[in-house]
Formats: structure tokens, C-alpha cells, sequence
């Protein structure tokens, strides 16, 4: 990155990279399809050498990742709002695997320019987070929400997203999903890598349906895992700071910082409808039987406890 390109705002960069921002093809990586900006800079992103003192979140895409980010800001600043709205939350808490046409900073670009402790949000699977995360026994958040939530959800998102690979009707997206096809690739191997490596690396495991059951336990156990100490006060505080309704109309967590050239939320909204069991009034009976079998296959190594309905 230049210097001139280092003083723009991350909303004036992308605006700057106008016609080179498309829907980018996808190449994988280890099996993994992502992004080819991405793709094509994955030497650097593996040698990533986070600070110990780093803390990670980790989901697969439209799982929870701005909610808990939020969540995590506002407890590392004592509930306090008008500090966690320093600036939108990519800038607050660096994409650690994102590359975009310039001069977007990469995410390694803006977490060179900030002091550890960092909170890096991934998207990638366990196996391919940057081994120095885990050699230096850093904290690590993994959301999880249920499949057929987190297809929908992700479905609203690649129509809006102008990066990501074009959508195409539900019934295919739903087989793509299936097959792991999509950014990021398999939900089933998403979910299941980091189950598996949380015990041994101790990584905090929660889901998007306890967060929404009840807030409050799941801001309580992020805190405890982050070894804070916050009133009782300060949490119902951040409890509503992070509603699903006071992070739509927040600026700094909207994402309304990304130019419609790249998030067009005149499509849908990045904070579209924040509920559980939204999948009902997308999947007819028939694709939910047949997801739901293709689950069973695809699930039957592990016992996650995950509910599409609360
Ligand atoms: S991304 O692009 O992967 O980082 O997206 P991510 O933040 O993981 O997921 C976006 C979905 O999370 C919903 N969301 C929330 N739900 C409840 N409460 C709060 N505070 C909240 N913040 C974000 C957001 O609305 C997306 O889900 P859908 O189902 O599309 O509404």
C-alpha cells in the first residue's frame, strides 16, 4: 500500500477501485474454493504471525461473525459505545484472509498498522488458519449457526455482495451448498473442523440460536472466556448495543461503510432479518426433506447440537 493509498478511507478505497471491483471467480485452495484475491495472496496469509495476545473469531460467512465482533469490542471497552464507534467494524477488527483489487487495504494491511492485542475475524476453515494462531495459543471464538439459516442467510448476501460468485436460483444454491461449492467452501467441514480442535485448543464454540435464545448467558460466557470482569450493568448495556435492531442502525456495525458497488443493500440488508428460523419461508417442504437427509449423511461423524428452530 502507498502512502497516499494508506490515507484514504477505507470507504474512499474501495470507491477508488470502481471498475476492477467484480464478482471475482473462485480458486481453490487446499480443496477450498475462495476467492481468487484471495486465493492468489495465500503465501502471505498462511505466514501470518499473530501476537499471542491476538484473539480470533472464526465462522463460516453469515454465521454471527458482526454480532460477536460487536459483542467482543464493546467488552474489551467496558460497554463503552461512543469507543467502539472509533470506526466500522472491518477496520475495528481486520478480515484476516480478505484481498480485494486496490487500493482496498488487504486485511494483513490494516493489522500491520495496529498494536497487538488485535481481534481478527476469519472465515477460514481450521485447517487452513495460519498455524502461528495455534503455536502461540491464541484465543480463538468459533460461531456456528444451523445449515439451512446460514444458506439463507448467505444466499441474501451473495445477491447483494458485487465480489462474490453469482447466486443463481435457490434450488442450485441450495445444491451448491450441499456440495460445498460456495466461498469458503463445505459448512458440513466448517463446522465439524473447529468442533473437533476445540478442547485441544481451547476455542470457545457457540451458536448463533444460544445467542439469540438468550444474549445475555452467551455475552457472560465470552467475557468469562476472555478472562474480563464487567458489571452487571455494563452487560445489559452491551446486550443492547448488540440487539439485532441497535446494530442495524448503528453505522459503524451496518456496514453501511461498504460502497453499493460492492454491497448493494438496496438488494437485501446486511442486517437482513437476524432470526432464527428464517429458513422456513425460503426452503418449500420438499428441499428441506432432502436437505435434511443429505444432513444426516453428511453429519453422522459428530454430535453437534444444532437447532434450526428455538
Ligand atoms: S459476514 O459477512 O460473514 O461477516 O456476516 P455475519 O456477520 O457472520 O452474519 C450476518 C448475519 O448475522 C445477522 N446479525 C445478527 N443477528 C442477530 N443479532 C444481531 N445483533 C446481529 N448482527 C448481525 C445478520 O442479520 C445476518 O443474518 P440474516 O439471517 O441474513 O439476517
Amino acid at each position: 500500500m502507498s502512502e497516499e493509498e494508506g490515507n484514504l478511507s477505507y470507504k474512499e478505497a474501495i470507491e477508488k477501485a470502481g471498475s476492477s471491483i467484480t464478482r471475482f471467480p473462485l480458486i481453490r485452495i487446499r480443496g477450498v474454493p475462495l476467492m481468487s484475491h484471495i486465493a492468489n495472496n495465500w503465501d502471505s496469509i498462511w505466514a501470518f504471525r499473530p501476537d499471542p495476545s491476538d484473539l480470533l473469531i472464526a465462522t463460516y460467512p453469515k454465521a454471527g461473525t458482526t454480532w460477536t465482533q460487536e459483542i467482543v469490542d464493546l467488552l474489551l471497552h467496558n460497554g463503552d459505545a461512543e469507543a467502539c464507534k472509533r470506526a466500522p467494524t472491518p477496520v475495528r477488527s481486520p478480515f484476516l484472509e480478505i484481498y480485494s483489487p486496490p487500493p482496498i487495504p488487504s486485511g494483513l494491511d490494516l493489522l500491520k498498522k495496529m498494536d497487538p492485542p488485535r481481534v481478527i475475524k476469519t472465515h477460514l476453515p481450521f485447517q487452513l488458519v495460519p498455524p502461528g494462531f495455534w503455536e502461540n495459543k491464541c484465543k480463538a471464538i468459533y460461531v456456528a449457526r444451523n445449515a439451512k439459516d446460514n444458506l439463507v442467510s448467505y444466499y441474501y448476501f451473495d445477491l447483494m455482495n458485487k465480489t462474490q460468485p453469482e447466486p443463481g436460483p435457490f434450488d442450485g444454491y441450495i445444491n451448491k451448498f450441499m456440495k460445498g461449492e460456495l466461498s469458503w467452501g463445505s459448512w458440513y467441514d466448517h463446522v465439524k473442523s473447529y468442533w473437533v480442535e476445540k478442547e485441544k485448543r481451547n476455542i470457545l464454540y457457540l451458536f448463533y440460536e444460544d445467542m439469540k435464545e438468550n444474549p445475555r448467558r452467551e455475552v457472560l460466557r465470552i467475557m468469562k472466556y476472555l478472562d474480563l470482569s464487567v458489571s452487571d450493568e455494563v452487560i445489559n448495556q452491551i446486550v443492547e448495543l448488540t440487539s439485532f435492531k441497535s446494530m442495524k442502525e448503528n453505522p459503524m456495525a451496518n456496514y453501511s461503510c461498504i460502497p453499493s458497488l460492492v454491497f448493494d443493500q438496496s438488494i437485501s440488508s446486511f442486517m437482513r432479518k437476524g432470526e432464527v428460523g428464517d429458513w422456513k419461508n425460503h426452503f418449500t417442504p420438499e428441499q428441506a426433506k432432502m436437505f435434511d437427509e443429505d444432513y444426516e449423511q453428511q453429519m453422522k461423524d459428530v454430535n453437534i447440537p444444532f437447532r434450526s428452530l428455538i
